[in-house]
């Protein structure tokens, strides 16, 4: 471990005393010079550390940045995020991961960036990331067959909505196949705060690796023509605790994960539909087929959706995009 970040641990348990830098030096066993140094290294990173006059040093802000190093303290985590990947900014933490992925970088390694140049979306669209949300990227290599790597997507729902849940106390909910919903008033109206972004490499019966891509509206702006389908948690929450609600969602993300791993696809499944956003109500789905409009009643184990048409027949759906307000 770093000696930038040994020091911020020492420091962050001694919230509210100075600790000295001879005390520092010892512990560690340099000089009080890098143990200086060090602590200028923290504050260019933007951490604001008090210098006292034989007291030494002592902590008194983070910065609101995503840095591994606040991620990771207190992560209760195996394999996720263990090897953190940072950046201002990037083309896409999906692209990024992508490459390491294909060099045959671990398992769990997170890519996170504070900005995205070139954010995608499903279906090849655009996906709006400026500073303030939360844009990440997770590696992963279940011994799964490429039919079963649409699970991964509710995996990460799942995730997204529980950690939201924990950190906000919102209630989120998953709009099938891949979006994180919040209720903005009692008729039922939604917005979405995060989108999921599943890819994958792959042969025909084997998954190499899955880079599960979360982009989460948390703190940002968004531009003006998105208010009516998107918000950012902030406008429900007030100001949200970026690395918290960070570190949350991978320590979830890794939960449902073993989950998924252990006890297979019905588990997540029956979780998925208690957090469903879409069953229940008659929604339109533009699908491969075209629009197609009737009353959801089941997302099966496979992950299709299932609707009831005018007719009364049912019709199973394994791709499509769900409008819900008719
Ligand atoms: C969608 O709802 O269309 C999916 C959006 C996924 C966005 C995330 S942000 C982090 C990762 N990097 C990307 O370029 N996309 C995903």
């Amino acid at each position: 471990m770093k000696a930038g970040i040994k020091i911020l641990r020492i420091l962050k348990s001694n919230e509210d005393n100075f600790v000295s830098g001879q005390e520092l030096g010892n512990k560690f066993k340099i000089s009080r010079t890098a143990i200086w140094k060090s602590v200028q290294r923290l504050r260019a990173k933007g951490y604001k550390i008090r210098a006292g006059k034989k007291k030494g040093y002592r902590l008194i802000n983070v910065p609101d940045f995503l840095l591994p190093t606040e991620i990771q303290y207190g992560l209760k985590t195996k394999f996720i995020g263990r090897d953190m990947r940072y950046f201002t900014a990037t083309d896409s933490t999906n692209e990024q991961a992508k490459k390491l992925a294909s060099r045959g970088a671990a398992e769990g390694t997170v890519l996170i960036a504070e900005k995205q140049t070139r954010g995608k979306g499903r279906l090849g669209r655009h996906w709006v990331s400026p500073a303030g949300g939360i844009w990440m990227s997770v590696i992963l290599r279940p011994d799964f067959a490429p039919s079963q790597a649409p699970m991964m997507t509710m995996v990460a729902s799942l995730a997204v909505a529980g950690a939201i849940k924990e950190v906000t106390g919102l209630e989120a909910k998953i709009k099938w196949p891949n979006d994180v919903m919040i209720e903005i008033n009692k008729n039922g109206v939604m917005r979405k705060v995060c989108g999921i972004l599943t890819e994958m490499g792959a042969e025909v019966d084997r998954i190499h690796y899955l880079v599960v891509g979360i982009g989460i509206n948390v703190n940002n702006q968004l531009p003006k023509e998105l208010g009516h389908t998107a918000c950012s948690l902030d406008e429900l929450a007030g100001k949200v605790p970026r690395t918290l609600l960070a570190r949350k969602v991978l320590e979830k993300l890794e939960y449902y994960y073993f989950l998924w791993l252990e006890k297979g696809a019905q588990v997540i499944m029956k979780e998925g539909r208690r957090l469903s956003a879409v069953l229940g109500r008659t929604i339109k789905v533009a699908t491969a087929e075209g629009l197609i409009t009737g009353k959801a009643i089941d997302i099966d184990n496979k992950g299709a959706l299932i609707l009831r048409l005018k007719n009364k027949t049912k019709k199973e759906i394994l791709a499509g995009e769900v409008t819900l307000h008719l």
